[in-house]
């Protein structure tokens, strides 16, 4: 599994046989300007919240990949749906099983509304799971026991993908915490630098994970990471 961070909270997640994107705020993101938007390939595109710097650009990726599916949660779905577009519709605890594996809607302590003001329901992160590897989304959040409900219903965790810039999400202190909870010592971190709150202190941040064993990856924008 391929995972490029595009910036923010966004992701492009290659597998054997599909290609996801995450979260898309790329047009919004001026750390992102070298991203190609338009040349993003996808055939599913994971939602976690309604918040616009997670969906800012999904109608322009559709627009390029007619035939992607939106996954999220029901009112996501129902929203984009009023405007034509196609989607997988999952609540807090499912999972939906797919061509590729499975994609599970897990909890997330945080908000959720789309700008334009409209109830977005309730956040989440994702679980997806191919045949081979597993990883964890988590999405805008804060540190929650409800983490450690991961390893007890999913396959042990490849990767997990952990909100780390502070303010409207955990930092890396609660990062570290929660990849001990979900039981992954391999953290992606995202959700950093893009406003000023959120600034994060790459140095520290790298060298707490280091002093408790952990690895944290901290890939440029337009990087990947294979696991
Ligand atoms: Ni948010
Ligand atoms: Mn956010």
């Amino acid at each position: 599994m391929e995972i490029t961070f595009l910036g923010h909270a966004s992701l492009h997640i290659k597998t054997k046989t599909h290609q996801f994107i995450v979260d898309p705020f790329i047009s919004g993101n001026p750390n992102a300007s070298h991203i190609a938007l338009e040349e993003l390939k996808a055939d599913y595109i994971l939602l976690t919240h309604a918040h616009q710097d997670h969906i800012l650009d999904v109608e322009e990726i559709v627009r390029h990949n007619p035939k992607a599916k939106l996954i999220s949660n029901y009112e996501i779905i129902q929203w984009f749906g009023a405007k034509g577009l196609e989607g997988h519709a999952l609540n807090h605890g499912g999972k939906a099983q797919l061509e590729f594996g499975t994609v599970k809607y897990v909890n997330a302590i945080h908000s959720s509304n789309f700008p334009d003001g409209t109830y977005g329901g309730n956040p989440g992160g994702f679980v997806v799971t191919t045949e081979d590897k597993t990883v964890y989304i988590a999405g805008d959040t804060a540190l929650t026991f409800d983490m450690k409900l991961i390893p007890l219903t999913s396959p042990k965790l490849d990767l997990a993908i952990l909100p780390i810039g502070d303010n409207f999400t955990m930092g890396y202190e609660d990062a570290a915490i929660a990849s001990d909870f979900v039981e992954c010592d391999t953290v992606l971190g995202y959700h950093y630098d893009t406003f000023p709150p959120i600034t994060l202190n790459k140095e520290l941040a790298l060298s707490h994970f280091k002093e408790r064993g952990k690895t944290l990856l901290l890939p440029k924008i337009g990087e990947h990471v294979t696991i």
